[in-house]
């Protein structure tokens, strides 16, 4: 195992489940700008790897990497502490959702700027955000693990270094991925355990704990109760929450 969850045999349902959202891609280009060659560091199944440009893919897991995409980017085996490149390799280096993995976070994010002769950009989530939405009077168990999980964001921009930029990303309510934030108008995707098993962040939690979750929410649901506290949610087009865009200029 190279970070604190093993996706070995997770690979299946994490594909299905989290397909990179063209909305978030845009952000994500625009934080690459002009960069020809990008590597994508924990880069799973591919989501989000820019098509129109050169992308190297490593990622850990030999699960992940065989889920991949006929003719997507190539794909190296390597962690994030140890990318096997040479200094400025490539013109940016991207990851997306993979930093809170890593055990040595502070070696990772220097690997990257080493690599980069350009941008270096982050997705994550700001760990002081998480609680913004209903999942959090639902499941505050949950919460509470992915807040221990997350890297500050300011402590992502110190190791960084550089000129650093911390742009919050609006997900839509038809966000194609699957992270929690992604759902928080459609509350029914939660009793799916696919869903769930494509979160890593339900992992940390224990499974008495999920069950009540997922028992109470099936009970809101079919009360109306959830809909009376919360149905605004399923109305609202877009949500910023906690997810984030780092880019730091060297
Ligand atoms: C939540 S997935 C994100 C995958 C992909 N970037 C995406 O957005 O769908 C996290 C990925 O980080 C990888 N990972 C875990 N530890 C790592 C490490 N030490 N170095 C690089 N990648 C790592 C995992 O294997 C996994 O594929």
């Amino acid at each position: 195992m190279t970070g604190d969850f093993d996706y070995q045999g997770y690979g299946g349902r994490y594909a299905r489940i989290r397909r990179g959202d063209p909305r978030i891609a845009a952000q994500l280009a625009r934080a690459l700008g002009p960069a020809r060659s990008v590597v994508n560091v924990g880069a799973g199944t591919g989501s989000y790897e820019p098509a129109d440009r050169l992308v190297v893919a490593v990622e850990p897991s030999g699960d992940m990497r065989s889920r991949r995409a006929p003719g997507a980017a190539p794909v190296v085996a390597a962690v994030a502490d140890a990318l096997p490149f040479p200094d400025k390799a490539f013109d940016a280096a991207l990851s997306v959702l993979s930093v809170h993995h890593w055990p040595d976070l502070e070696a990772g994010l220097a690997q990257m700027r080493r690599v980069a002769r350009g941008p270096v950009v982050i997705l994550t989530f700001d760990p002081e955000f998480l609680a913004g939405w209903w999942l959090a009077d639902l499941c505050p168990a949950v919460i509470a693990v992915e807040a221990r999980r997350y890297p500050a964001i300011d402590r992502i921009a110190a190791a960084l270094g550089g000129s650093v930029s911390v742009t919050p990303v609006v997900v839509p309510a038809d966000c194609t991925d699957g992270f929690s934030e992604a759902f928080f108008a459609r509350p029914e995707a939660f009793l799916d355990p696919a869903v769930l098993d494509a979160q890593s962040a339900w992992g940390f939690v224990t499974a008495g704990e999920r069950q009540r979750f997922q028992a109470q929410l099936a009970a809101m649901l079919a009360d109306g109760s959830w809909d009376r506290a919360h149905g605004h949610w399923r109305t609202r087009a877009a949500f910023v929450g906690a997810v984030r865009i780092i880019t730091a200029q060297p």
